[in-house]
């Protein structure tokens, strides 16, 4: 396993991080925790989860969130020390009218409650999920810095926002001398190339840290979904994950598969293991944010990290990309 430095800080994460939000949602408990193992074995330090995640994203239940970080809190115990835990706030985790957004109201309550159900004093990367306008930053970042400087948060990062988003933040916490959004955490994948028109140069430029989640399109870029097909029995298409039909349904995905699956022969690599390969060919990706719901999935990409793609390949995976009829930015 290989480090990178998460952007302009002195933490150092690994190149392929954990995502969480099958626990508890399309894995159990038991194949959660096994799934922990492998990956810490495997020299995997950055564990990211949210508080949203659990069944209620398939439900459409407000109330049933939180599973994973829970999965997450016992999955540690007696092993906090040895990750950086990244965790998230901003989604609706009940029916009240405050129960969701980045004002300070609702930020407290969701920091302690993920702090309860993680099983720890703090955590190390806490990020806003999405960007929230009906609230001034000013709150948000307000909040953040105070919840830093009592310990319970180390680092502040955003998920899914623009680089404008972004900008707008950093001038204000500069502004006022607090804390900034040290990372970013975006969808990167060859499915879904969108950050690399705005928020990649921008994030060279100023050092934020990329955490780029889906690196596999969800699952898509195995291969293992064919269309006009029923998906595998024990795949996440299968379990109803309705994010993952609508990439399937909105993107020339299939035939994207199709088009990379010689460049992944040629290398005598699984699909998999080429769309792993192909974002971590990126050196301003900190780390990859995979999803594994099986044990064994980790070792088995992880072979393709001791290989990177050259820039010769990568301009083939452009031009398949682009016959396709994939955006390229
Ligand atoms: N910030 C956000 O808004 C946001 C949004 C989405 C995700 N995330 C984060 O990113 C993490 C990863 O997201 P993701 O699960 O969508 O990522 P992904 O890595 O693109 O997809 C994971 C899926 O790929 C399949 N897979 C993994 N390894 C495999 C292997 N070796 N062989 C065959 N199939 C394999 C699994 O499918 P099966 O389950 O079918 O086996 C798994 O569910 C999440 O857990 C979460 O922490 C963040």
């Amino acid at each position: 396993m290989e480090y990178r430095q998460w952007g302009r800080t002195g933490l150092k994460v690994s190149e392929v991080s954990l995502g969480t939000m099958a626990f508890g949602r399309w894995i159990d408990e038991e194949r959660s925790i096994r799934v922990v193992d492998a990956a810490l074995d495997a020299g995997i330090n950055l564990i990211d989860t949210a508080d949203v995640y659990g069944t209620g994203m398939d439900l459409g239940d407000p109330n049933r969130t939180g599973e994973s970080e829970t999965i997450v809190g016992r999955a540690l115990r007696g092993r906090r020390d040895r990750v950086v835990l990244a965790t998230k706030g901003f989604a609706r985790v009940g029916t009240g009218v405050n129960d969701a957004g980045l004002s300070r109201y609702h930020l407290y309550r969701a920091v302690e409650n993920s702090l309860r159900r993680l099983q720890t004093d703090y955590v190390d990367i806490y990020q806003v999920h999405q960007f929230d306008a009906a609230t001034p930053l000013e709150e948000t970042l307000g909040a953040l810095d105070e919840l830093v400087r009592q310990g319970k948060i180390r680092y502040i990062g955003c998920s899914n926002f623009a680089a404008w988003q972004i900008a707008k933040a950093h001038g204000i916490s500069a502004l006022r001398g607090w804390h900034r959004f040290e990372g970013v955490q975006p969808e990167y994948s060859l499915l879904s190339r969108g950050i690399e028109r705005e928020l990649v140069p921008f994030a060279v430029s100023e050092k934020v840290g990329i955490l780029s989640y889906s690196p596999l399109g969800r699952g898509i870029l195995t291969g293992k979904y064919r269309e006009g097909e029923a998906p595998p029995a024990d795949s996440r298409l299968a379990a109803g994950e309705k994010r993952l039909q609508l990439l399937l349904d909105s993107n020339p995905a299939y035939a994207l598969v199709e088009a990379i699956r010689p460049l992944a022969d040629r290398r005598g690599w699984t699909l998999a293991q080429l769309a792993l390969a192909w974002v971590l060919s990126h050196s301003y990706i900190s780390s990859a944010i995979l999803g594994i719901s099986k044990p064994e999935q980790i070792a088995d990409l992880l072979r393709a990290t001791v290989g990177r793609l050259s820039a010769e390949e990568l301009a083939d995976i452009d031009e398949a990309s682009r016959r396709v009829g994939l955006f390229l930015p």
